[in-house]
């Protein structure tokens, strides 16, 4: 057999007192794909920063190409043939997309003459190559964030890297990127290089991977073929969602609700030329969830952001239970009972030197604090509450947001307007990034919440989950809503056509 790219045997990593990774082992062939697989806190990302030299391990060893490496740096690193598109773009934003693509590939030696148009024909021929309709020239900053992780790739894809690394990268992306990066992922195998694929889709996993490393609580549990030599499956969904949580867990989704109360938001013609929506006319009753479907770029988080007071409403009606309102800040969106989870909870979602307990009561200090007088018991409380209802893995509502692994931040961001008690409540991508057990336990909540007589309008780009949840199904495409689905009768199908068909 082939020298294996990389070798890590029983690799620690402690942060203080919270021992990270207990003792890793993981293989990565030539010509592999090999997923990495584990619940929210379980070690992926820091695994893969020992890999990357981003952190040094306390113990273990690792070899790249068959040669054991220490005190690795991520320029070492990458000198040996590692790349890693991790979960949030890494580009300058004032920089074009050439650019960008040119320093990290040229390798960067300050006074280096630059070839333009060697550098523009590059950029051109990777962009190509993973299919992505992205101008060169345009600044970084104008891109959205699925578009500047296409640009991710393709550095990752130029650099010509042996073993290509990939956090999460389809968290942020829809169906039509997703083929995209599929076909990447396709290419890098095809071509001989080794893949470590990190994802909590498990459609993904038996889409691309060859092979499944499973971790929990720090220690690689099982290693197995996703399918044998000749194609035939080898895994089956139960068996892997077992390995990974060490017990069963339903991974149906709840029964949708009865019949719905008095409508709650009601839109009419809502306009909003700096979102790029428009003529946007739709109703939200309670105890009702309504899929919001569409493809990056199709309006969808734009809407949001009309709704929450971020980006006003030029012309249109919004009325909230029957009276009509002007949401022109977020404050007033809160007062008005609307609660908002964003997609991007790096940006807008938690802080992260902040502890946990106060990220979520953030939303709520006026009812938490009558009154001057801080309650910190009721701040504790209220992070102890979220943490068992949501499980989150924390060593107390004082652990700073920054300490959690991804998928646990978003829950601390979704406790946080919980917190609000709102009557609309504003979901974009509320389990991008969560694990399987928490994501089923997610959607219980959302459930819960509607039962409740919560109104909620769920943004999803997890078709799955967008059919599994709504009450009804309504497609955006260009800023303008398309077609409505009642949720029991929509398939996949008819949505992505929606979703799809040229305007
Ligand atoms: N910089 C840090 N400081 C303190 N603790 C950390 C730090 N980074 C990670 N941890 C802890 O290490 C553990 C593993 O986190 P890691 O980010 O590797 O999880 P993950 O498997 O990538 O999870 P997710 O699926 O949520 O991204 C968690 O308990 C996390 O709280
Ligand atoms: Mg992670």
């Amino acid at each position: 057999m082939r020298q294996p790219l990389l070798r890590l045997s029983q690799i620690t990593k402690s942060f203080g007192a919270v021992r990270a990774l207990k003792g890793v082992s993981f293989e990565l062939h030539p010509g592999e794909v090999h997923a990495l697989l584990g619940e929210n806190g379980a070690g992926k990302s820091t695994l893969i920063k020992v890999i990357t030299g981003a952190h040094q391990p306390d113990g273990g060893t690792l070899e790249i190409g068959g040669t054991t490496v220490s005190n690795l740096t991520p320029t070492r690193a990458r000198k040996l043939g590692i790349a890693c598109i991790y979960q949030q773009p890494a580009l300058f934003p004032d920089l074009s997309v050439s650019e960008n693509i040119g320093l990290r590939l040229e390798g960067g030696a300050f006074f280096a003459k630059v070839h333009w148009k060697q550098r523009r024909k590059n950029a051109d021929a990777l962009l190509a190559r993973i299919g992505a309709a992205l101008d060169p020239e345009t600044p970084v900053r104008s891109l959205s964030m699925p578009e500047q992780q296409l640009v991710e790739i393709a550095c990752a894809l130029g650099s010509g890297a042996k073993t290509v690394i990939m956090d999460e990268p389809t968290a942020s992306l829809t169906q039509v990127e997703q083929e995209l990066l599929f076909g990447v992922v396709r290419d890098l195998r095809a071509s001989g290089a080794g893949v470590v694929y990190i994802s909590h889709r498990l459609e993904e996993i038996f889409a691309l991977a060859d092979r499944v490393t499973v971790l929990r609580d720090g220690q690689s549990i099982s290693t197995r073929a996703v399918r044998s030599e000749l194609g035939a499956m080898e895994l089956t969904e139960e068996e892997l969602i077992s390995l990974m949580v060490g017990r069963e867990v339903a991974s149906i989704y709840p029964h949708r609700g009865g019949s719905p109360g008095e409508t709650v938001l009601e839109l009419e013609n809502v306009c909003c030329a700096a979102g790029g929506i428009a003529n946007i006319s739709l109703a939200v009753r309670a105890g009702e969830i309504l899929g919001l479907a569409g493809l990056v770029g199709a309006g969808r988080t734009e809407l949001a952001r009309v709704l929450f007071g971020i980006t006003p409403a030029d012309s249109g009606t919004i009325r909230l239970l029957g009276r009509n309102v002007q949401v022109r800040s977020p404050q007033q969106a809160v007062s008005l009972g609307i609660g908002y989870v964003p997609e991007d909870r790096r940006r807008h979602g938690v802080i992260l030197p902040m502890p946990i307990a106060e990220n979520m009561s953030m939303a709520v200090h006026p009812k938490l604090f009558p009154g001057k007088w801080l309650r910190f018991e009721a701040e504790r409380a209220l992070g102890l509450r979220f943490i068992e209802e949501l499980g989150i893995k924390a060593y107390g509502p004082e652990a700073p947001g920054g300490s959690l692994s991804g998928g646990n931040q978003q829950k601390v961001s979704l406790a946080r307007w919980l917190a609000t008690e709102p009557r609309l409540l504003i979901l974009d991508d509320p389990t991008q990034g969560v694990d399987v057990g928490a994501k089923s336990e997610i959607h219980r909540i959302i459930r819960d919440l509607a039962a409740k007589g919560l109104a909620v309008l769920m943004i999803s780009s997890d078709l799955p989950e967008v059919l599994g949840m709504s009450d009804r199904i309504a497609v955006m495409r260009g800023g303008r809503l398309v077609e409505t689905f009642e949720g029991s009768t929509a398939t996949a199908q008819r949505v992505m056509s929606a979703a799809l068909r040229p305007s």
